[in-house]
Formats: structure tokens, sequence, C-alpha cells
């Protein structure tokens, strides 16, 4: 299957800023990849890239078969883009609003699924209010939904729950998991890690370039080490020094009341671990497999040095 976005070197400066550096990026149809990087990373730089609003300083980029260069135009009306400002009508409607952006797609009678939007984000005692009078978080639903009205095959999120509370993030989550069921390829913005794990099939880490890409589960494993937490009744004579001399432990410290360990190969070596702590007089209260949050790694990826 061809990838919806596909990506050679693509670049953005701002002035003698550079935003971006040359970036390589494949994301196959269908799949949902979750963007995640710190304030100023570059996230939106890309998406309005990727999605035709912007110009690259260089590179090229080919959104579901069609050059961004020669085809910014056919790409802007292609794909669906739930930009970080909703950017509303004031003085319309959800409703209203929604129907002139139909009437710009030239779509023929969208009122059935405006309304059957509506409903699914829980907008439609709003419906016929105006948008003046919205919260933003409603403001920020009525953008979500402009920017499926299409029915693009490839939707770009940026933020889509940032600012909203509790049971509308879960809804606006939900809703990107049907999406992704109905086959849609989402590319997702986000500085929501738990949101990222979820729902995203892949996540790349970006600070001006990809620190990390992959499942979550394996950015985990592969970045933070397969970690085991022991807990001690008796500490015994300086555990961490004896551990330190094991070559297999890549780390341990004590966090929680628990001894913290990252081994190579956690299945095959915690028997030894446990081992040199009884050695040095420790007692053994109980021992679990405990990788690291995404969090975790993310800070990790995000802390270090810029370049
Ligand atoms: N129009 C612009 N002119 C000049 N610099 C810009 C412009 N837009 C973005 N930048 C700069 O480019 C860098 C990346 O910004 P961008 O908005 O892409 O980051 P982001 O990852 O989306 O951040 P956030 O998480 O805060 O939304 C920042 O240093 C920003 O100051
Ligand atoms: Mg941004």
């Amino acid at each position: 299957m061809p990838s919806a976005i596909f990506t050679r070197g693509l670049m953005r400066d701002y002035g003698s800023v550079r935003a971006v550096e040359p970036l390589d990026l494949e994301v196959d149809a269908g799949e949902c990849l979750g963007f995640l990087g710190p304030n100023g990373a570059g996230k939106t730089t890309v998406t309005r890239m990727l999605t035709g609003l912007i110009a690259p300083s260089a590179g090229s980029a080919v959104i579901l078969g069609h050059d961004l260069e020669a085809g910014a135009r056919h790409v802007r009306r292609t794909v669906g883009v739930l930009t970080e400002q909703p950017g509303l009508y004031k003085r319309l409607s959800a409703r209203e609003n929604l129907r002139f952006y139909a009437r710009l797609y030239g779509l023929s009678s969208p009122e059935a699924r405006i309304d059957d939007y509506l409903k699914r984000l829980d907008l439609w005692a709003a419906r016929d209010r105006p948008a003046a009078t919205y919260s933003r978080g409603m403001a920020q639903k009525v953008a979500i939904i402009r920017a499926l009205l299409h029915e693009p095959e490839l939707v770009f999120l940026d933020e889509p729950t940032s600012g909203l509370d509790v049971e509308s993030a879960l809804t606006v989550r939900d809703f990107i998991l049907t999406l992704k069921g109905e086959g849609r390829t989402v590319f997702l913005c986000t500085h929501n890690l738990d949101e990222a794990e979820r729902v995203c099939d892949r996540v790349a880490v970006f600070r001006r370039r990809i620190l990390a890409l992959g499942p979550a589960d394996q950015l985990r494993l592969d970045l933070s080490g397969r970690q085991v937490a022991i807990r001690l009744e008796q500490e015994g004579r300086d555990p961490l020094a004896a551990l330190s001399r094991l070559p297999f432990v890549r780390q341990a410290h004590f966090a929680a009341g628990e001894l913290v360990t990252t081994l190579d190969d956690p299945q095959s070596q915690t028997a030894d671990v446990v081992r040199v702590l009884v050695e040095c007089g420790a007692r053994v209260q109980a021992v679990r497999a405990a990788t690291a949050s995404l969090e975790e790694v993310y800070l990790k990826l995000v802390d270090g040095p810029s370049r």
C-alpha cells in the first residue's frame, strides 16, 4: 500500500532560524502517527508544510500520492486539518459554520453528516447558538468536525484535546479511534503522552528532528531498557555498589521505596540480581517488571542537548 505521507529532506527555516531539520518520514495509509514534542519543537510547522499551508525551505513531500510542490492546492482540498486556532465565524452557529464550510468544499447535501457529528461530539444542544457564545472546548470540537466534513482519507489534528475537559477529551479520543477504525490516516500532534499511547500506532518524539520513532511500547523498551523493581525488607550492605559490579545492570537506583534496576535481559538476569542482593545481606520482599513510562522516555529524549 502506498504511504499516505512520504517526505524526503523536508525542512523549514524562519529567517535565519531553522525550525525543522531535513525530515524523512513515512506514514502508512490507515496509520495513526502521534507527533510529540515540547513547545517550539516545530510540530505545527511540520503540519503546515504537510498540508500545503506553508512552503518548505527545501525538500519534498508526497501526500496521498500527490507531490506537494506541484499539487499543494489539491492537497489542501483533500486532507482534513484541525489547526491550533479553531477560527470560526463568531456570529454564525455551529451548524451555520459547518454548512458554510461544506459549501466551500462543494459538498452537495452535508446536513445529515453535520447533524450526526454534532450529536457525536455532544454539541447538539448548542447547535444553533452563535459560536461567540461557545467555550474554547466547544469551538475546538466544531473545528474538529469542520476538518472531517469532506470525509478526508488523511486527517491532521494539531492538539485536538488541548483546552478540553476530561470528558470532552475522552469523546474526542474515542472519535479519533473511530476515524482510525474507518481506515483514515491520522497525524496527531499532541502534548498528551497518555493520549498518544492510547490512540497512536506509532509515536514520533520530535524536536526540530525526529529523536525517536516507533510504537509506544517499543520506545519504552528500547529507550529505557527493561526495568525490574525490587522491594527490600532489609537493604543489607550497599546493594547499589554490588549491582554496579554486574556487567548487565545498566542502571540501579532507589525510587519510592524500591530498588529499580535496568537490565539488558530481565528474563535471564533477574535471578542473578536477586542472588547478589541476598549475598549483600538484603531480604527481598517482592520483584516486579517495571518498564519506564512513555513520559519518562519522552523526558529523557527531549531533555537531552538540543543539537
Ligand atoms: N511564522 C513564524 N515566524 C517566525 N518563527 C516562527 C513562525 N512560526 C513558528 N516559528 C518558530 O518555529 C519554531 C517551531 O514553532 P512551531 O509552532 O512549529 O512549534 P510547535 O512544536 O508547534 O510548538 P507548540 O507545542 O508550542 O505548539 C519556534 O521556534 C517558533 O518560534
Ligand atoms: Mg504547535
